[in-house]
Protein backbone atom coordinates (compact mmCIF):
# COMPACT_ATOMS: atom_id res chain seq x y z
CA UNK A 1 0.00 0.00 0.00
CA UNK A 2 1.46 3.56 -1.02
CA UNK A 3 0.85 7.06 0.81
CA UNK A 4 -1.27 7.68 -2.21
CA UNK A 5 -3.84 5.60 -1.22
CA UNK A 6 -4.33 6.39 2.36
CA UNK A 7 -3.20 10.16 2.40
CA UNK A 8 -6.50 12.71 3.15
CA UNK A 9 -8.52 9.25 3.96
CA UNK A 10 -9.29 9.58 8.21
CA UNK A 11 -8.29 6.10 10.66
CA UNK A 12 -10.68 3.80 10.60
CA UNK A 13 -9.23 1.95 13.72
CA UNK A 14 -8.13 4.82 16.68
CA UNK A 15 -6.96 3.22 19.38
CA UNK A 16 -6.69 5.53 22.75
CA UNK A 17 -4.34 4.95 25.63
CA UNK A 18 -6.47 6.85 28.60
CA UNK A 19 -3.37 8.13 30.80
CA UNK A 20 -3.37 10.77 33.46
CA UNK A 21 -6.49 10.17 35.16
CA UNK A 22 -4.11 10.33 38.45
CA UNK A 23 -2.61 13.47 38.09
CA UNK A 24 -5.84 15.35 36.92
CA UNK A 25 -7.37 14.32 40.34
CA UNK A 26 -4.21 15.17 42.23
CA UNK A 27 -3.82 18.72 40.72
CA UNK A 28 -7.08 19.24 42.51
CA UNK A 29 -6.22 17.90 45.49
CA UNK A 30 -8.50 14.70 45.45
CA UNK A 31 -8.12 11.00 45.17
CA UNK A 32 -7.01 9.55 42.18
CA UNK A 33 -10.22 7.45 42.15
CA UNK A 34 -11.81 11.18 41.63
CA UNK A 35 -9.88 11.29 37.89
CA UNK A 36 -10.95 8.13 37.02
CA UNK A 37 -14.27 8.70 37.69
CA UNK A 38 -14.13 12.13 35.64
CA UNK A 39 -12.25 9.61 32.56
CA UNK A 40 -14.75 7.85 32.66
CA UNK A 41 -17.16 10.12 31.55
CA UNK A 42 -15.20 11.14 28.88
CA UNK A 43 -15.76 8.28 27.17
CA UNK A 44 -19.39 8.48 26.27
CA UNK A 45 -18.41 11.76 23.97
CA UNK A 46 -15.47 10.54 22.43
CA UNK A 47 -17.56 7.25 21.24
CA UNK A 48 -20.40 9.53 20.16
CA UNK A 49 -18.23 11.57 18.41
CA UNK A 50 -17.03 8.63 15.86
CA UNK A 51 -19.51 8.46 13.50
CA UNK A 52 -19.09 11.93 11.99
CA UNK A 53 -15.29 11.51 11.99
CA UNK A 54 -15.43 8.31 9.75
CA UNK A 55 -14.05 6.19 12.81
CA UNK A 56 -15.42 3.04 13.09
CA UNK A 57 -13.54 1.32 15.42
CA UNK A 58 -12.52 2.84 18.91
CA UNK A 59 -10.15 0.93 21.16
CA UNK A 60 -9.68 2.21 24.97
CA UNK A 61 -6.96 1.40 27.22
CA UNK A 62 -8.64 1.07 30.69
CA UNK A 63 -6.93 -1.18 32.84
CA UNK A 64 -3.11 -3.01 32.29
CA UNK A 65 -1.93 -6.31 33.07
CA UNK A 66 0.64 -4.10 35.34
CA UNK A 67 -2.40 -2.00 37.04
CA UNK A 68 -2.41 -4.35 39.39
CA UNK A 69 0.82 -2.72 40.70
CA UNK A 70 -1.32 0.08 42.13
CA UNK A 71 -2.64 -0.15 45.51
CA UNK A 72 -5.33 -2.47 46.91
CA UNK A 73 -7.62 0.53 47.66
CA UNK A 74 -6.98 2.28 43.48
CA UNK A 75 -7.34 -1.58 42.15
CA UNK A 76 -10.78 -2.20 43.95
CA UNK A 77 -11.98 1.05 43.39
CA UNK A 78 -11.14 1.04 39.33
CA UNK A 79 -12.94 -2.89 39.39
CA UNK A 80 -16.12 -1.04 40.87
CA UNK A 81 -16.16 2.18 38.62
CA UNK A 82 -16.23 -0.57 35.82
CA UNK A 83 -18.75 -2.36 36.82
CA UNK A 84 -20.93 0.34 37.83
CA UNK A 85 -19.84 1.94 34.21
CA UNK A 86 -21.22 -0.80 32.07
CA UNK A 87 -24.46 -1.44 34.13
CA UNK A 88 -24.89 2.06 34.00
CA UNK A 89 -23.94 2.61 30.17
CA UNK A 90 -25.61 -0.66 28.88
CA UNK A 91 -28.58 0.82 27.47
CA UNK A 92 -27.39 3.67 26.01
CA UNK A 93 -24.71 1.66 23.88
CA UNK A 94 -27.01 -0.46 23.08
CA UNK A 95 -29.59 2.14 21.60
CA UNK A 96 -27.22 4.55 19.94
CA UNK A 97 -25.54 1.28 17.99
CA UNK A 98 -22.18 0.60 19.51
CA UNK A 99 -21.10 -2.79 19.33
CA UNK A 100 -18.88 -3.22 22.74
CA UNK A 101 -16.18 -6.23 22.82
CA UNK A 102 -13.45 -6.51 25.57
CA UNK A 103 -9.41 -7.69 25.68
CA UNK A 104 -7.40 -8.88 28.15
CA UNK A 105 -7.52 -11.70 29.98
CA UNK A 106 -10.51 -12.76 31.79
CA UNK A 107 -9.05 -15.11 34.54
CA UNK A 108 -8.37 -12.78 36.98
CA UNK A 109 -11.04 -10.39 37.02
CA UNK A 110 -13.97 -10.87 39.35
CA UNK A 111 -17.16 -12.88 38.46
CA UNK A 112 -19.01 -10.17 38.63
CA UNK A 113 -17.13 -8.20 36.26
CA UNK A 114 -17.35 -10.47 33.77
CA UNK A 115 -20.72 -11.76 33.76
CA UNK A 116 -21.50 -7.89 33.21
CA UNK A 117 -19.01 -8.18 30.10
CA UNK A 118 -20.43 -10.63 28.85
CA UNK A 119 -24.23 -9.48 28.88
CA UNK A 120 -22.97 -6.11 27.77
CA UNK A 121 -21.23 -7.95 24.71
CA UNK A 122 -24.33 -10.36 24.02
CA UNK A 123 -26.74 -6.89 24.44
CA UNK A 124 -24.60 -5.23 21.83
CA UNK A 125 -23.27 -7.79 19.37
CA UNK A 126 -25.99 -6.99 16.49
CA UNK A 127 -24.74 -3.27 16.89
CA UNK A 128 -22.51 -1.97 13.64
CA UNK A 129 -22.46 1.77 14.05
CA UNK A 130 -19.63 1.85 16.01
CA UNK A 131 -16.88 -1.01 17.01
CA UNK A 132 -15.96 -0.15 20.87
CA UNK A 133 -13.59 -2.58 22.41
CA UNK A 134 -12.46 -2.08 25.66
CA UNK A 135 -8.96 -3.18 27.09
CA UNK A 136 -9.53 -4.67 30.48
CA UNK A 137 -6.48 -6.23 32.49
CA UNK A 138 -4.90 -6.18 29.10
CA UNK A 139 -1.31 -6.54 28.00
CA UNK A 140 0.42 -6.77 24.69
CA UNK A 141 2.54 -9.25 25.75
CA UNK A 142 0.27 -11.12 27.90
CA UNK A 143 -2.27 -11.28 24.66
CA UNK A 144 0.90 -12.39 22.66
CA UNK A 145 1.73 -15.55 25.38
CA UNK A 146 -1.53 -16.53 25.52
CA UNK A 147 -2.30 -16.79 21.48
CA UNK A 148 1.04 -18.59 21.55
CA UNK A 149 -0.08 -20.91 24.14
CA UNK A 150 -3.38 -21.78 22.02
CA UNK A 151 -1.03 -22.04 18.92
CA UNK A 152 1.13 -24.45 20.32
CA UNK A 153 -1.64 -26.48 21.70
CA UNK A 154 -3.93 -26.57 17.82
CA UNK A 155 0.05 -27.79 16.64
CA UNK A 156 0.11 -30.20 19.51
CA UNK A 157 -3.52 -31.51 18.15
CA UNK A 158 -2.17 -32.20 14.89
CA UNK A 159 -4.66 -28.83 13.91
CA UNK A 160 -2.42 -26.50 12.79
CA UNK A 161 1.31 -27.31 10.61
CA UNK A 162 3.91 -25.22 12.36
CA UNK A 163 4.95 -25.12 8.44
CA UNK A 164 2.21 -22.92 7.62
CA UNK A 165 2.68 -20.63 10.64
CA UNK A 166 2.88 -16.92 9.35
CA UNK A 167 1.98 -13.54 9.82
CA UNK A 168 -1.84 -14.23 9.13
CA UNK A 169 -1.64 -17.18 11.53
CA UNK A 170 -0.56 -15.58 14.81
CA UNK A 171 -3.46 -12.64 14.69
CA UNK A 172 -5.61 -14.98 14.62
CA UNK A 173 -5.16 -16.23 17.82
CA UNK A 174 -5.05 -12.83 19.45
CA UNK A 175 -7.90 -11.16 21.44
CA UNK A 176 -8.03 -8.90 18.61
CA UNK A 177 -8.69 -11.23 16.08
CA UNK A 178 -12.18 -9.60 14.31
CA UNK A 179 -10.65 -6.00 14.27
CA UNK A 180 -8.60 -4.55 11.68
CA UNK A 181 -5.35 -3.05 13.20
CA UNK A 182 -5.34 0.58 14.80
CA UNK A 183 -4.67 3.18 11.95
CA UNK A 184 -4.10 5.90 14.52
CA UNK A 185 -2.64 5.73 18.36
CA UNK A 186 -3.60 8.50 21.01
CA UNK A 187 -1.90 8.88 24.11
CA UNK A 188 -2.78 11.36 26.78
CA UNK A 189 -1.13 12.64 29.56
CA UNK A 190 2.72 13.98 27.97
CA UNK A 191 3.87 10.19 28.19
CA UNK A 192 5.60 8.91 25.40
CA UNK A 193 5.42 5.32 25.30
CA UNK A 194 2.90 2.39 24.79
CA UNK A 195 3.08 0.93 28.08
CA UNK A 196 2.34 -2.79 26.49
CA UNK A 197 -0.80 -1.87 24.24
CA UNK A 198 -1.67 -3.49 21.33
CA UNK A 199 1.98 -4.89 20.51
CA UNK A 200 1.24 -6.63 17.41
CA UNK A 201 -1.30 -4.56 16.33
CA UNK A 202 0.44 -1.33 16.41
CA UNK A 203 3.58 -2.47 14.36
CA UNK A 204 2.07 0.31 11.36
CA UNK A 205 -0.12 2.78 13.23
CA UNK A 206 0.64 6.61 13.45
CA UNK A 207 0.83 7.96 17.22
CA UNK A 208 0.07 10.60 18.86
CA UNK A 209 1.43 11.90 22.05
CA UNK A 210 -0.44 14.50 23.73
CA UNK A 211 -0.16 16.43 27.12
CA UNK A 212 -3.69 17.04 27.84
CA UNK A 213 -4.79 14.39 30.68
CA UNK A 214 -7.56 12.10 29.57
CA UNK A 215 -10.10 13.92 32.05
CA UNK A 216 -9.96 17.14 29.67
CA UNK A 217 -9.73 15.32 26.80
CA UNK A 218 -12.52 16.63 24.41
CA UNK A 219 -14.42 15.93 21.15
CA UNK A 220 -12.71 18.68 19.47
CA UNK A 221 -9.18 17.42 20.49
CA UNK A 222 -10.30 14.23 19.24
CA UNK A 223 -11.35 15.57 15.66
CA UNK A 224 -8.24 17.84 15.84
CA UNK A 225 -6.10 14.59 15.97
CA UNK A 226 -8.32 12.95 13.31
CA UNK A 227 -7.81 15.38 11.03
CA UNK A 228 -4.18 15.27 11.45
CA UNK A 229 -3.93 11.58 10.28
CA UNK A 230 -5.41 12.42 7.27
CA UNK A 231 -1.85 14.56 6.35
CA UNK A 232 0.43 11.62 7.28
CA UNK A 233 2.24 9.89 4.46
CA UNK A 234 1.57 6.57 5.12
CA UNK A 235 4.58 4.52 3.41
CA UNK A 236 4.54 1.10 4.94
CA UNK A 237 8.06 0.98 4.08
CA UNK A 238 7.43 1.67 0.44
CA UNK A 239 8.65 4.71 -1.16
CA UNK A 240 6.28 7.55 -1.97
CA UNK A 241 5.68 8.20 -5.67
C1 LIG B 1 -4.89 6.19 33.50
O1 LIG B 1 -4.63 7.20 34.42
C2 LIG B 1 -5.92 5.21 34.00
C3 LIG B 1 -5.39 3.91 34.39
C4 LIG B 1 -4.15 3.52 34.20
C5 LIG B 1 -6.29 2.97 35.04
P1 LIG B 1 -3.52 7.05 35.53
O2 LIG B 1 -4.16 6.49 36.76
O3 LIG B 1 -2.36 6.25 35.05
O4 LIG B 1 -3.12 8.55 35.77
P2 LIG B 1 -1.66 9.10 36.05
O5 LIG B 1 -0.78 8.63 34.93
O6 LIG B 1 -1.23 8.55 37.37
O7 LIG B 1 -1.83 10.58 36.06
C1 LIG C 1 -1.33 2.79 30.69
O1 LIG C 1 -1.19 3.80 31.62
C2 LIG C 1 -2.50 1.92 31.02
C3 LIG C 1 -3.81 2.54 30.88
C4 LIG C 1 -4.05 3.74 30.40
C5 LIG C 1 -4.92 1.73 31.27
P1 LIG C 1 -0.22 3.65 32.89
O2 LIG C 1 -0.31 4.92 33.62
O3 LIG C 1 -0.53 2.41 33.63
O4 LIG C 1 1.20 3.48 32.20
P2 LIG C 1 2.65 3.80 32.76
O5 LIG C 1 2.75 3.20 34.13
O6 LIG C 1 2.78 5.29 32.80
O7 LIG C 1 3.58 3.20 31.77
MG1 LIG D 1 -0.67 6.78 34.10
Amino acid sequence: MTSEADKGAGPRHVAIIMDGNGRWAQSRGRPRLFGHHAGAKRVRQIVEACPDLGVKYLTIFAFSTENWKRTQVEVAGLMGLFRRYISKEARALKDEGVRVRFIGDRVRLDDKLVSLMDELELLTCENEKVHLTIALNYGGRDEVSRATKRLAQDVAAGRLDPADVDEETLPRYLDTCVLPDPDLVIRTSGEARISNFLLWQSAYAEYEFIDTLWPDFSPEIFAGLVGNYGKRDRRFGGVVA
